[in-house]
């Protein structure tokens, strides 16, 4: 059985996510299929574990970025594959789970592992250059 993470009934019943958007939304840009992430302003991702959604800005879907306990960022369509809720990160586990009651937890290869969601999430290639990452949401 996967880890979990500790939120309410309430939260997971109205499918409340853990990860916020980003307190400075300046952080980012979206243009010709990319995602430019400015990582002195994402402060959310600094440490490892940390997470934001970014959603809107013209983006085709939303995506969840976090900073992975292997000290690598990752990138995913934040849409369960049960139905659809967001996710978040599960603190100490190379996992992400599902806001929802259903908990479908998901390994870094964006595979299901756990819970009612099956196969895989799209997960999107994350480069890292100094203080920049780059999310390609189209080759
Ligand atoms: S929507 Fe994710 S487990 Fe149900």
């Amino acid at each position: 059985m996967a880890e979990t993470l500790q939120r309410n009934i309430f939260q997971r019943l109205l499918g409340l996510s853990a990860t916020s958007k980003p307190l400075d939304d300046q952080c980012w840009t979206f243009s010709d299929g990319k995602i430019e992430i400015n990582l002195n302003l994402a402060k959310e991702l600094t440490a490892i574990g940390g997470a934001v959604r970014l959603e809107k800005k013209q983006l085709p879907e939303n995506i969840l970025v976090i900073h992975g306990t292997d000290d690598k960022y990752y990138a995913f369509n934040n849409k369960c594959k049960h139905m659809g809720r967001r996710m978040d990160p599960v603190p100490g586990t190379q996992t992400i789970q599902c806001c929802s009651i259903g908990k479908t937890t998901y390994d870094y290869d964006g595979k299901a592992i756990s819970g009612s969601g099956k196969g895989k999430l799209c997960k999107y290639p994350v480069e890292k250059s100094l203080d920049r990452l780059v999310i390609r949401l189209k080759s």
